[in-house]
């Protein structure tokens, strides 16, 4: 039997790109084998985002483009899968005819189930909140060799409704996967080449799948051997507790670096947002974190132009930034999303929310710079990933997630090494190995 083939394209978070590894794992249990380009395809999967207003409008101009494809060859199957998928639903099917299937993030165990009801036409959709785990109903992974880094995702869903966010809605109410089954799954990935679990959720910190909560879990996936480092994300702040502070401090293999979103650095626009803490909340926790471990490095979200937001509130932005200092930080101009609290406030114009977005990337920028060429002359631990464009060169991840440039001989992905930091460029550092 000849293999179908099956592409995927995949927006949004990490927690996207994972599910898209295991929906072409349960496809491939179907006959799919997946490829590179939609015009080779029998079937497209977009797997997709909906958290800002331009994320979810990319899905419909992709969908655009697949006309010619779909009018060249009316078996091809087209399907719809992600955020967009839960908060729209049929209304994708009414927009764009030519989508076969809609299946949102909960529903990824029933999708062969789906494809095979698209026969002659018949179009198929499911976005419920099934009690079953997702992840238990899918195929196993089949046994290919991976690269040295992978996501596990270990919690799903939110509860804290922030005032701008559509994930409550569109991912459902906070669930954890048990512990014994992510032990299982980091098992098969280590034996596979794993080296660096990053474990996802979108609030991973809120974790309750084992009795020491997230920092219990990191504790016992720290006794597998071969897997070298554990990071986990995105956290909220609320949820950051003792055990997990004190775990910095103690579990070697977690790395020290923290992505604590913050969002916004006023107590009115906090408490707008219904972040539920305070800037100085935040300050103490980082104190805190700090205290465990002096070189953790933070990264951060923020939205500039949330509803009501004056040039004060901004400033106090940049000065939570000028404060804390980041080593990363992804940053947004508010979006207003249908179904969300702050959409239906009074509105910050455009051009002040462009005015802001460039003054807090400037800050940014300088910041994670600066921090960057800090570690030249200091001696970082390497992830090898991939060689680099050099002739001899190997392209890896420090600890704290700055990629390095070593140029030696016997480096191969998935070694990890000293590296003594040499210099540090726009968007890289280089380095030298360290004798062993
Ligand atoms: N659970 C994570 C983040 C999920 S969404 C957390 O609590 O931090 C990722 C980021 O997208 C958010 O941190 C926020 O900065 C941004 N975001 C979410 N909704 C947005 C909106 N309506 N407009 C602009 N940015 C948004
Ligand atoms: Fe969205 Fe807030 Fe939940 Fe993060 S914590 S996913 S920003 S509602
Ligand atoms: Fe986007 Fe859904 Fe992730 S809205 S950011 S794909 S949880």
């Amino acid at each position: 039997m000849s293999l179908k083939k099956l592409f995927i394209k995949t927006y949004g978070c990490q927690m996207n790109v994972y599910d898209s590894e295991r929906m072409a794992e349960a496809m491939g249990g179907e006959g799919y084998d997946t490829v590179s380009s939609p015009e080779e395809a029998d079937m497209i999967l977009l797997n997709t985002c909906h958290i800002r207003e331009k994320a979810a409008e990319k899905v419909y101009s992709e969908l655009g483009r697949y006309k010619g494809l779909k009018a060249a060859n009316p078996d091809l199957k087209i399907g719809v899968a992600g955020c967009v998928a839960q908060a729209e639903g049929a209304e994708i099917m009414r927009r764009q005819p030519m989508v076969d299937l809609v299946v949102g993030p909960q529903s990824y165990h029933r999708l062969p189930d789906l494809v095979s009801r698209t026969h002659n036409g018949a179009k198929a959709l499911d976005t419920d909140f099934p009690e079953e785990d997702k992840f238990e109903h899918l195929n196993a992974r089949p046994k290919a060799k991976r690269g040295p880094t992978a996501f596990l995702t270990v919690q799903e869903g939110c509860d804290k409704f922030c005032a701008f966010c559509v994930v409550p809605y569109t991912r459902g109410a906070e669930v954890s996967r048990p512990a014994e089954r992510i032990m299982t799954e980091a098992r098969d990935l280590v034996e596979r080449g794993v080296r660096e679990l990053t474990l996802l959720g979108q609030n991973v910190n809120a974790y309750h799948g084992h009795e020491g909560g997230l920092a219990g879990l990191i504790r016992q996936l720290a006794t597998i051997d071969g897997l070298e480092r554990i990071r986990f994300t995105t956290s909220h702040p609320n949820d950051m507790d003792d055990a997990l502070i004190a775990a910095y401090g103690e579990c070697e293999k977690l790395m020290p670096y923290l992505h604590l979103p913050v969002q916004a650095g006023s107590d009115k626009i906090l408490k707008r947002m219904n972040r539920s803490h305070t800037r100085d909340q935040y300050f103490a926790l980082i104190e805190r974190l700090r205290a465990a471990r002096p070189d953790l490095h933070l990264s951060g979200d923020f939205i500039v132009g949330f509803p009501e937001e004056t040039e004060e509130d901004f400033r106090d932005t940049l000065d939570l930034i000028e404060t804390v200092k980041y080593g990363s930080a992804f940053s947004f101009k508010y979006s207003e999303r249908p179904g969300t609290p702050a959409a239906e406030r009074p509105q910050v114009p455009e051009d002040e929310k462009d005015d802001r977005l460039y003054r807090l990337q400037a800050l940014l920028k300088t910041q994670q710079q600066e921090l960057q060429d800090a570690m030249v002359g200091r001696e970082v631990s390497v992830l090898f990933e991939k060689a680099g464009r050099l002739p001899g060169q190997m392209v890896g991840k420090s600890e704290y997630l700055h990629a390095v440039h070593v140029t030696a001989d016997g480096i191969a992905p998935g070694d990890l090494a000293r590296v003594r930091i040499d210099a540090s460029g726009p968007n890289s550092l280089s380095g030298v190995l360290e004798p062993r």
